[in-house]
């Protein structure tokens, strides 16, 4: 099996100039940082206290029993041959890696032929917004009898999935008789939060009701794709032996001891140097392939929530070499790099032009296919694109994408990857939690929490008057109101 290779080139001085790129001695600078990375992960890794207690017990998803996977496998087919429609409701963690999943390895307009969707359910995602206008026309549409619904929810308490599932819940009640419970999967914390509460009083009531899989301990939501998402891409035919298989294979490169071995590891320490001594703050993550979009938006969670931090993080160690990680207050650093998505050739006439001739403050990373599934040769056009295959055109833009940026000293670089195959899109997944991990140590930050996310959340729940507030939190909204002035506000 051909593995993703990555084309890092354009990030050092030889390409892009010493102002702009990473030279020898930069690499020779940030190299003990990054060795000091990797044997501060390995040595988490290497206790199951320390993966479950700080949140990186995702690096063993790709190891699941091969059993429970063959289980899994055959419970998707068995909802696939039962209903014509998924709605898969879930935000954040819960939604963007099955997103990713379904556009990368299913074919496009999947919901749309049945040819191409090979008899499975059409597949639908919900819960991952506010807005009524989706959701109204969903269930307008979709006959509940013939709708299996999967709710993903680790707390059981995010807004958005918890009033999808109040509607929907409401709808299949209606729609499907007394025990539409079992055409529902709740997918959440094994023992704790609101559904799990749920599920465990429905299935005292009804056993086949409100079927139910774990969001594994120790898995944060955005690190959690291998977890949660396995089951739909079992119902939408995907082979998830395929994808952990590809993890794993990911997973041991990115624990190489050498850096110029461990495509995570190096691609953390250029980016942080680019980061830190160069000015590169913004990271555009750049797919040339409208399948990969949604995987660079899954990207998108993973970095900023994961390195997006006010604090430096503050490293405790028990006697039993025990790790808790807490935000050092009085260490303020307002860190990570902002990643933004965008995909080749669509956006090549759009941010490109700021990529090109804007500031001098991003990384561009290029994604590119080797092979697709299909090929459409442009015959008798008559003119300079006559001849040609899509996928030749396709990959010249992204080499020709590259010079250009290249040509005004923009760092860049390319992951390739041979096909995109469940396999390799399990590397890519491991690829960049991996590399994700490292940028955290790199910057000293706790990539596993997101404090930040909370601040809305708390807002929210006080005007909505959620029970059970912390005291410290309603004082803190209500000594810090918004100040509006009614002169900055225009009316006509
Ligand atoms: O990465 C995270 O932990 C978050 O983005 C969560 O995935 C997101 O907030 C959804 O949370 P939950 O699964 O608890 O509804």
């Amino acid at each position: 099996m051909k593995s993703l290779k990555f084309d890092l080139n354009n990030m050092f001085s030889h390409a892009v100039g010493t102002k702009h790129g990473v030279t020898d001695k930069d690499l020779a600078v940030i190299a003990p940082a990054a060795k000091k990375a990797l044997a501060h992960i390995g040595k988490l890794l290497s206790s199951e206290k320390n993966r479950v207690g700080i949140g990186l017990e995702w690096t063993r998803l790709p190891y699941q029993d091969k059993e429970n996977i063959t289980k899994l496998q055959k419970l998707g087919d068995e909802i696939a041959a039962s209903y014509d429609n998924v709605i898969s409701l879930g935000i954040g963690g819960s939604y963007l890696g099955l997103k990713a999943a379904q556009d990368a390895l299913r074919s496009p307009y999947y919901n749309d032929f049945p040819d191409v969707r090979r008899g499975r359910p059409r597949v639908y995602f919900e819960g991952n917004n506010l807005d009524p206008d989706t959701l109204s026309v969903l269930i307008k549409n979709l006959d509940p009898k013939k709708t299996f619904l999967i709710i993903i929810s680790k707390s059981g308490e995010t807004a958005e999935p918890k009033a999808a599932f109040t509607v929907i819940e409401e709808w299949l009640r209606a729609g499907a008789g007394a025990a539409y419970g079992r055409q529902i999967m709740a997918i959440t914390d094994p023992a704790s939060g609101s559904l799990r509460m749920r599920v465990k009083e429905e299935q005292s009531r009804d056993p086949l009701s409100f079927r139910n899989l774990p969001v594994m301990k120790g898995v944060g939501g955005r690190f959690s794709e291998l977890n949660v998402g396995l089951l739909l891409m079992a119902i939408a035919g995907i082979n998830i032996q395929d994808v952990l298989d590809g993890g794993a294979a990911m997973l041991e490169r990115c624990l190489k001891s050498r850096l110029d071995k461990n495509p995570a590891l190096m691609y953390a320490a250029l980016n942080t140097v680019l980061y830190r001594k160069k000015g590169k703050s913004i990271a555009v993550m750049m797919p040339f392939s409208e399948t990969l979009k949604s995987t660079a938006d899954w990207y998108v969670q993973l970095l900023a929530e994961s390195l997006g931090k006010k604090y430096a993080r503050k490293i405790k160690i028990s006697e039993d070499g025990r790790e808790t990680w807490c935000p050092d207050l009085r260490k303020v650093v307002n860190v990570g790099r902002t990643p933004i998505p965008a995909r080749g050739t669509n956006d090549l006439h759009s941010i490109q032009q700021n990529n090109i001739e804007g500031e001098n403050n991003k990384t561009v990373t290029f994604i590119r296919v080797e092979n697709f599934k299909s090929d459409i040769e442009l015959r008798g056009t008559g003119d300079f694109l006559s001849g040609h295959r899509y996928s030749e055109l396709l990959s010249v833009a992204e080499e020709a994408t590259e010079w250009a940026l290249v040509r005004e000293s923009k760092p860049n670089c390319t992951i390739v990857v041979p096909e995109v195959t469940p396999f390799s899109w399990g590397e890519m997944i491991l690829f960049f939690e991996m590399a994700t991990a490292y940028e955290g140590e790199l910057l000293g930050i706790n990539a596993y929490d997101q404090g930040g996310v909370e601040g809305y959340k708390n807002y929210m729940y006080y005007k909505l008057k959620k029970p059970g507030m912390a005291e410290g939190i309603v004082k803190e909204i209500r000594r810090n109101p918004l100040k509006k002035k009614s002169k900055y506000i225009i009316s006509a």
